[in-house]
């Protein structure tokens, strides 16, 4: 672990401790605001998310800025990230050893943010950082506490996109956030 952030981007440079690298364009690292006390944390990057080295820019990012706006949460103000940091061939699902090739750089980042809330964006997120007991359908909109920090499990972006009850709930979740880092 880097106890800053500098060493710790110098040590993601060329990663190949998994085999995403292989097909990536560029490692999506993460964008934001480093002393967030909201972090976001996606599954890997997309197409669109690959070519332009930085996470939810596609159309799931369009969404999620969408209810950022609607909210009144800044996306310059929360930091956002993936649990890949290269894209999945297809964008499937990143595999086991993927995860967990890749989480150490994703445990630096919650360490150096240390964020007061984390939002999982689908079961992805959810079953890597909380563990593989958690569904997403039942634990979504429900606070878990861990070490402190307070997690919002809810419906990843591109979840929404093909069903409006999820984009109401999705709104819900994060209304939930936003209540509770202004109080
Ligand atoms: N989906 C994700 O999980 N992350 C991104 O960065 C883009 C799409
Ligand atoms: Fe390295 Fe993560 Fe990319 Fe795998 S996904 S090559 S661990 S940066």
């Amino acid at each position: 672990m880097y106890d800053n952030w500098e060493e710790l981007e110098h040590s993601i440079i060329d990663c190949k401790k998994c085999k995403l690298c292989k097909n990536r364009t560029n490692i999506v690292f993460g964008t934001g605001n480093k002393n967030a006390d909201i972090m976001f944390i996606g599954e890997g990057p997309g197409a669109d998310e690959d070519k332009q080295g930085e996470p939810f820019v596609g159309k799931a990012g369009k969404l999620m800025n969408e209810a950022f706006k609607g909210i009144g949460i800044n996306r310059e103000d929360v930091y956002i990230a993936n649990i890949v940091k290269c894209r999945p061939p297809s964008n499937r699902v990143p595999e086991e050893d993927e995860a967990t090739a890749c989480l150490n750089y994703l445990r630096n980042q919650v360490i150096l943010v240390k964020p007061k809330i984390i939002v999982l964006l689908g079961s992805t997120a959810l079953k890597n950082i909380l563990g593989k007991e958690y569904g997403i359908t039942n634990t979504r909109g429900r606070w878990i506490e861990r070490k402190g920090i307070m997690y919002m499990p809810t419906w990843h972006p591109a979840a929404l996109l093909r069903d409006e009850n999820k984009k109401i709930e999705f709104w819900k979740d994060l209304k939930q956030v936003e209540l509770k880092i202004n109080k």
